[in-house]
């Protein structure tokens, strides 16, 4: 079977096993475990903030940075198909308290006049005011689409104008980053808080962060802590995201090569795929997905009419071949 599921389906490998094995671990609860410090500050130079804060899962990560920019009663913008709105379960609306609105871009990105036209200026006890604007990067459910830099910075310098702050989920920057050859911290620096996920394509069983100012950092750990989120010999997870930042991160574009294979197969353009994610229009898709496991080739339907490939480690070119004479067929 070729699972081109998710790219969280990953297990990890040999090498990364003994990286985990030998970790050397304290409480990190008490922030005494050196592995996890070493990854928070090899993570936080990399997106070029002061500081980072690891957690269990991406969710997390965001509920943590957005929390520290948007409080209850507030609300943030965001892409309508966003991760933080369709898929974390309301988290934000349940923990934080503050409510959402969004705009749409048929590729995830920013729309600055749809933007402009929604927010809303703090007006006292008349409107829900915006504190904060979230984008994604890449952006899992409109294709794994890399979000401009350009319109990142455009947003950025509008946001400084009307004094509201960015929150950047950026699970997958790293793909961004390979595919287009813009340094994470520029992506990253147009964000005032970002998370980043080690448990994608970069293959770690666990683990993302929330990178940003030390204070926010500094009140994202109590909050973690609070969620029930303060870990202990936590290193060994660490572990494996160091070992994933040394070995994974330039393969990934083996995985986007392998994208754009299947999108040719599935009759997608693949000049349109950025990464490692291809998005199918199909009226049939819980039909199409049960002939493609019948075939040995699993994908998974994100809508009604909607299939989504995602490409990964665990996907060799062999495989990728493989699922791809499959699908054509389809
Ligand atoms: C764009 C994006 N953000 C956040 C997450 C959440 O990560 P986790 O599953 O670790 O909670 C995901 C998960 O797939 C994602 O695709």
């Amino acid at each position: 079977m070729i699972d081109l599921r998710s790219d969280t389906l990953t297990r990890p490998t040999e090498g990364m096993r003994a990286a985990m094995a030998r970790a050397e671990v304290g409480d990190d609860v008490f922030g005494e475990d050196p592995t996890v410090l070493a990854l928070q500050e090899r993570v936080a130079d990399l997106l070029g903030h002061e500081a980072a804060l690891f957690t269990p899962t991406g969710s997390m990560a965001n509920l943590l940075a957005v929390r520290s920019l948007v409080g209850a009663g507030q609300e943030v913008l965001c892409e309508s198909s966003a991760h933080i709105a369709r898929a974390e379960l309301g988290a934000h609306g349940a923990y934080t308290g503050l409510t959402m609105r969004t705009w749409t871009h048929p590729r995830g990105g920013v729309d600055l006049p749809a933007l402009q036209r929604l927010f809303a200026p703090d007006m006292g006890p008349f409107f829900v005011a915006t504190a904060a604007i979230s984008v994604e990067n890449t952006h899992n459910f409109a294709g794994g689409t890399v979000l401009p830099l350009a319109d990142l910075q455009a947003l950025r310098a509008w946001a400084d104008e009307v004094g509201t702050r960015i929150h950047l989920d950026g699970a997958r920057l790293w793909n961004a980053q390979v595919a287009t050859g813009v340094p994470l911290r520029d992506y990253a620096g147009a964000a005032d808080v970002l998370a980043v996920c080690l448990s994608k394509g970069l293959g770690a069983p666990v683990g993302s962060l929330v990178g940003g100012g030390a204070d926010a950092i500094a009140e994202a750990r109590v909050w973690r802590k609070r969620m029930g989120g303060g870990m202990r010999q936590v290193g060994v997870l660490a572990a494996a995201g160091l070992y994933a930042l040394d070995h994974h991160v330039e393969r990934l574009a083996e995985d986007h090569a392998h994208a754009r294979l299947l999108a040719e197969a599935c009759g997608v353009d693949p000049a349109g795929v950025d990464t490692n994610i291809v998005v199918l229009e199909r009226a049939d898709a819980p039909a199409y997905v049960a002939a493609a496991a019948e075939a040995g080739v699993r994908v998974s339907a994100v809508g009604p009419t909607t299939v989504r490939l995602v490409t990964h480690l665990d996907v060799t070119r062999a495989d990728a071949e493989r699922a791809a004479a499959v699908l054509a067929r389809l």
